[in-house]
């Protein structure tokens, strides 16, 4: 990874992204429900956790409790961070009647993350998933700018990497919910699932990095019980395979050396 660059926890990651997050600012996770963006979010959060830092989880639609406990299956202990007083955690719930006073409370919002942060020490935050402040309401501009708001105070006030996660609806082919939090961020990352043959694959792209030499493939990867997200070779490299000799996805992955099962660089203790 680059010097002054943050890691997204995932070395591979980290070199696609043309050597990883640069400190204090804010970076978007988009794709569809299920694609596997808390878990990217997370393993962004344990990377920070592991490196003796502090950081937060704001979970704009599920419980805490749950998105912790399902962490622990892939071998990931936040619990322990959070005992520590390391790991902050909290659920924040927007309401769309709100949403039209978005001057007001975009700032209250960010003001209630400094509190529950001590004072905004934290050094990474993940706010998943944004696109839940849309629930109903009727007016995107108002959520548009609600959000932009956030990004800009929150980097303004907290100075801490952030990452977004952001639903997209199935088969839409914007980046974001709003087509609009793209030109806020720093960088894009975009999680897919493709039909490869009747098997679904999961697919990364770097869509945008800003001030960074990031390649813009399309990878694969799987997400592996005890060690989250692992990634394989690129798209073109699996389907020019399986026409090539039959083989499956995962005896691609085999041959990449970046095996799920086997030792890797990416086999990092988280
Ligand atoms: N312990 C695990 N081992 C393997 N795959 C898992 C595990 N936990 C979750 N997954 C996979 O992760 C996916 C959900 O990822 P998630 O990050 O919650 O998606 P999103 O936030 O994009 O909706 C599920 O589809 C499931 O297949
Ligand atoms: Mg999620």
């Amino acid at each position: 990874m680059a010097a002054n660059r943050v890691s997204t926890g995932i070395p591979t990651l980290d070199r696609i992204t043309g050597g990883g997050l640069i400190p204090g600012k804010t970076y978007l996770v988009t794709g569809e429900t299920g694609v596997g963006k808390t878990i990217l979010s997370l393993h962004f959060l344990m990377d920070g956790l592991r490196r003796g830092e502090k950081v937060s989880y704001v979970s704009l639609d599920e419980r805490i409790n749950g998105v912790l406990d399902g962490a622990l299956t892939l071998g990931w202990d936040f619990w322990t961070y959070y005992r520590e007083g390391r790991f902050f955690p909290f659920e924040i719930r927007i309401y769309s009647e709100d949403l039209g006073r978005y001057r007001k409370d975009s700032r209250a919002y960010v003001d209630t993350i400094v509190k529950m942060t001590r004072g905004g020490e934290v050094s990474r935050i993940v706010l998943d998933p944004i696109s839940a402040m849309a629930f109903g309401a009727a007016d995107e501009y108002a959520v548009r700018e609600y959000i932009r708001e956030i990004i800009t105070y929150l980097e303004e006030k907290i100075g801490a990497t952030t990452m977004l996660t952001c639903d997209i609806p199935s088969g839409s082919t914007q980046l974001s919910r709003f087509g609009y939090e793209e030109y806020l961020s720093s960088g894009v990352v975009v999680l897919g699932l493709v039909n490869l043959d009747g098997r679904l694959v999961r697919t990364l792209l770097v869509r945008k990095m800003r001030w960074s030499p990031a390649d813009h493939s399309i990878y694969t990867f799987e997400i592996v019980k005890g060690r989250g997200i692992i990634i394989g070779p690129t798209l073109k490299a699996v389907m020019q395979r399986q026409l090539g000799s039959a083989q499956t996805v995962s005896s691609a992955f085999r041959g990449q050396g970046e095996s799920p099962a086997g030792s890797t660089s990416e086999s990092s203790p988280i």
